[in-house]
């Protein structure tokens, strides 16, 4: 049992605070070690009352993860859940997964990613306890050009996540951006197996910064960055937040293969931050800056130029030029 369980325990045994000398005494640690493992179980989510001396009491505690107790709590089709307490990136064991047949709905979870991978080359910070990330095997029987429109539904489905987690609504910022109060909380990476003509799998990665606080951000994410907690004021069950994920992304995606985009494009267009706002858009070796006029049935930004031309934008980063005022 790893030291952090073992203080978990002795908090749930206990019928009075224990203190961390106490603590650090039983673990044959420093206090200052044991202060590092209340901070992070905390981070984690429990509600742990107290200080290093007046002594620390469990006043919740949320569920350990693993697969059985995840897969136990989903509610859809998708349960064939793997869980990694530390792995280098859901994206690679997925493709692992899918090179070796499984099937569609096959989901990877991780704890914490060594190497976590965001959009355009980035990395996707990926620390233990707190978020959640995983990805998600998909097998559309289409050709790439069909699946252009997927991270879109897939933001939908975060948005609707959230939504069902905390009440909150977030906003989306095109391609695949999950913001609140104009801060990210959660990222869609999408990433194409197949031929030219075929698509054999696609592997849907989703990281949720979902109970990390405030001062755990790294001085480049914190002023754009945020997280559930951070945002409602109190932990967020993890497990609960994959329940609902998995849950809209099943329905979600079951409807796209039926109608395609075309149906839930005005629901993301009502979430859209940047309907309206003067953008610069910036992939593929070109750079398009105009007004954001929405976006079409095949998920691509539209944006009109100052000469009134609407340019069909496939790919790319958008970053906003300034406010239009109404
Ligand atoms: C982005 O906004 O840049 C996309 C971030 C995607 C992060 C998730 S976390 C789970 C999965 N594994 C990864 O390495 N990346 C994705």
């Amino acid at each position: 049992m790893k030291n952090r369980e073992r203080i978990l325990e002795w908090l749930r045994e206990a019928d009075a605070p224990v203190s961390g000398a106490e603590l650090a005494s039983r673990l044959g640690c420093t206090r200052a070690a044991v202060w590092k493992h209340v901070a992070a179980l905390r981070a984690s989510g429990h509600e742990i009352r107290g200080r290093r001396a007046s002594g620390y009491v469990l006043e919740r505690s949320v569920e350990p993860i693993d697969a059985p107790t995840i897969a136990r709590r989903l509610v859809g089709s998708w349960r064939q859940v793997e869980w990694h307490d530390t792995i280098d990136s859901t994206q690679h064991r997925a493709r692992e997964l899918a090179d070796a047949g499984a099937p569609e709905g096959s989901v990877v979870l991780a704890d914490r990613q060594t190497a976590g991978r965001g959009r355009l080359g980035r990395t996707w910070f990926s620390p233990p306890g707190v978020n959640v990330m995983g990805t998600v095997l998909l097998r559309p029987a289409c050709d790439p050009s069909g699946v252009a429109p997927l991270p879109l539904v897939v933001g939908l489905a975060v948005a609707d996540a959230i939504h069902g987690a905390t009440g909150i609504r977030p906003g989306l910022k095109w391609p695949n951006d999950v913001q609140i109060g104009g801060r990210k909380v959660a990222g869609v990476l999408t990433e194409l197996q197949g031929q030219i003509d075929r698509v054999e799998a696609v592997l849907v990665g989703i990281g949720i910064n979902v109970n990390l606080a405030a001062e755990a951000l790294p001085p480049d994410l914190a002023e754009i960055a945020t997280s559930l907690r951070i945002e409602i004021g109190r932990p967020v069950d993890r497990i609960e937040v994959v329940a609902r994920l998995l849950a809209a992304l099943e329905a979600r995606y079951g409807r796209f293969l039926v109608e395609g985009f075309r149906g839930m494009r005005a629901e993301w267009e009502a979430a859209s931050v940047l309907k309206g706002h003067d953008v610069q858009v910036v992939g593929g070796g070109a750079s398009v800056t105009g007004r954001v006029h929405g976006i079409d049935d095949g998920g691509a930004l539209l944006v009109a130029e100052p000469g009134g031309r609407v340019r069909r934008v496939l790919a790319g980063e958008v970053t906003l030029r300034r406010e239009v005022r109404a």
